[in-house]
């Protein structure tokens, strides 16, 4: 099946960040405050999300909040009596970073009125995104520079003018926490997705080849999202709007082994907070004695 896009096509300028998700995994402590703004040393992990998708070139960033995400918006706001506050005290590089958080991109925020799902919340961007290539960031999944992965999404589209989605392969007893895909070699890292089905349990999943949370779209995913029925846990699942985009459209897949941080599950918060203190100038090498000395004492009192 060919790609239906011209030989001339948009190029990616824009970013949607879903962010207004309930977070029960990180209960209590997203109970009144987003999961996306979980420090990971001292910027929350959206930070960390919109600097990949600067870093990649995307000038335009649509976050996706709700009414109890108000911190994400202040975030990026300007904060002008702190600037202020710290320009008088002559802290003029800390006054510099705090400005440019705002300056980063053109940011947008827009709400989800209720958390039916990530199809649906990608739904919410129909009318800010419009007739344009964009890519999907989940709000709470950083991921490492080291990987490539947005980048590498973006050399796949202006390559071959279609969809793109990050995969990786995972235990196969932990596909049933993931969108899981069926592919067949491409080029290079690039797989050709052939089918996709949400959070199959083990015994039925076709694959071992999961979806993490980095997604190339061209803009014919909407119509197909807003004919996606509800689906598995009863939310709108932006995987089965994919499985029915690849009736019209062929689909790639970008493959990756490792730097991707799922920050909303407990265990990849902690081994984000710990890899990216080990790669701090300032912090790392006295975190790394601090590791080292925990360690010891722990196998001394095995
Ligand atoms: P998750 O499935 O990780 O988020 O969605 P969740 O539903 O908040 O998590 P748990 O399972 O209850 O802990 C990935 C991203 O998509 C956003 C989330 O905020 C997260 O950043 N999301 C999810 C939305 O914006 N809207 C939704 O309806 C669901």
């Amino acid at each position: 099946m060919s790609p239906s896009v011209s030989d001339d096509p948009k190029p990616v300028r824009k970013a949607v960040i879903p962010a207004a998700g309930l977070g029960t995994r990180f209960l209590p402590f997203s109970k009144a405050v987003p999961k996306e703004m979980l420090p990971v040393i001292d910027r929350p992990v959206i930070q960390y999300v919109v600097e990949e998708a600067v870093d990649a070139g995307i000038t335009d960033i649509l976050i996706i909040t709700s009414r109890y995400k108000k911190s994400i918006e202040d975030h990026f706001d300007r904060l002008l009596d702190l600037e202020a506050h710290l320009e008088a005290k002559g802290k003029i590089d800390e006054a510099d970073e705090i400005r440019a958080l705002s300056e980063l991109a053109q940011l947008h925020f827009v709400r989800q009125g209720e958390a039916l799902g990530l199809g649906h919340a990608i739904g919410v961007a129909r009318n800010h995104v419009g007739d344009e290539p964009f890519v999907v960031l989940l709000g709470d999944d950083i991921m490492h520079r080291r990987a490539g992965v947005l980048k590498g999404m973006i050399d796949a589209y202006n390559d071959h003018h279609c969809s793109v989605v990050a995969l990786m392969e995972v235990d196969p007893a932990d596909i049933s926490a993931y969108g899981c895909a069926v592919a067949e070699p491409h080029a290079d890292r690039l797989v050709k997705v052939n089918g996709l089905v949400e959070k199959p349990p083990p015994e039925d999943a076709p694959s071992s080849l999961a979806i993490m949370g980095r997604y190339l779209f061209t803009p014919a995913i909407f119509d197909e999202i807003e004919r996606t029925e509800p689906g598995v846990g009863g939310e709108i699942q932006i995987t089965d709007a994919m499985l029915s985009l690849l009736d019209s459209e062929m689909m790639l897949g970008f493959t990756f082994s490792d730097g991707r941080f799922d920050t909303g599950k407990k265990i990849d918060y902690l081994r984000a907070v710990v890899e990216f203190a080990l790669e701090r100038d300032d912090l790392g090498p006295e975190f790394r004695t601090i590791l080292a000395e925990i360690t010891e004492r722990e196998n001394l009192s095995r």
